[in-house]
């Protein structure tokens, strides 16, 4: 994996679409992977702005989305889909009918879930991958103690994922969902490329594991150390426990020499 520690949030918001300016410079019909979370909203602010500025498009893209909570209203704000509708499908040129993900109130939802991973397939997969990693290390939806080559499936939030996002529900746990669907660990390492943004002291034991710990379930986003193309983007303080933070430092200043 590449580490790169840069300053604050919009310099790693500037870095990842750097990263899909250039995929989709080599290929306008890139399917990007969107995610929700805090974390990849500067990169949807430095994503917007070139779209605005003509340097980039996404008006042949397919987007696909990691999660969506099961059960929750259609119009709910924090519906995945709406998320991603509102801080980046709304401000750049992709086709609403192009942004696809996991149906959270599908009747059945075993049968959806494998559809989901088939229209992956279908569309040619997924070019880059943007992901955040929960404090507990998952990405997605994929919660500790799963499997590192699960597919599209359903599952149960962790205490601690509900927790983190009750501040998106009023600060009211019991309005948190309890289930979720969500690309599984195999079907996200079927992307091209991955960059995954961490930033905040809060974040800091999941980087630290992420890109210096065993391979684990009990860590899934550890997974990322087996994919062939996977870029790791950290602030200061996310970086703090990192063992060989100089050393990646002085390797993100070689390959910028
Ligand atoms: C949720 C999402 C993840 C996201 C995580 C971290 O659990 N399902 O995809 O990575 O939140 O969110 P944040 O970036 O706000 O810390």
């Amino acid at each position: 994996m590449e580490v790169y520690i840069l300053p604050d949030e919009d310099a790693i918001g500037e870095a990842i679409a750097d990263r899909i300016q250039k995929v989709f410079e080599n290929n306008a019909n890139a399917n990007l992977g969107v995610a929700t979370g805090s974390s990849p909203l500067p990169t949807y602010r430095a994503l917007a702005a070139r779209v605005a500025d003509g340097k980039l498009s996404f008006k042949n893209a397919h987007f696909f989305m990691l999660d969506e909570y099961v059960g929750i209203d259609e119009d709910h704000p924090e519906r995945y889909h709406n998320v991603i509708t509102t801080e980046i499908a709304s401000k750049v040129d992709v086709d609403p009918a192009n942004v696809h993900g996991p149906e959270g109130n599908a009747p059945d939802l075993e049968a959806a879930v494998k559809e989901y991973d088939q229209l992956i397939k279908d569309q040619g997969g997924v070019d880059l991958q943007i992901l955040g990693i929960g404090s507990d290390g998952h990405i997605a939806f994929n919660e500790p103690g799963g499997s590192l080559v699960s597919r599209t499936h359903v599952g149960v939030l962790t205490k601690q994922t509900r927790e983190d996002n009750a501040r998106f529900f009023d600060g009211d746990l019991s309005k948190v969902p309890t289930h979720c669907v969500t690309q599984g660990l195999g079907t996200i390492m079927e992307a091209r490329e991955l960059c995954l943004v961490a930033t905040g002291a809060g974040k800091a034991d999941a980087v630290r594991e992420l890109i210096e710990g065993g391979i684990s379930a009990l860590w899934p986003a550890t997974i990322m150390q087996m994919h062939p193309n996977a870029h790791v983007f950290v602030d200061e303080a996310a970086a703090a426990k990192l063992k060989l933070a100089d050393y990646y430092r002085e390797i993100q200043a070689a390959r910028e020499a």
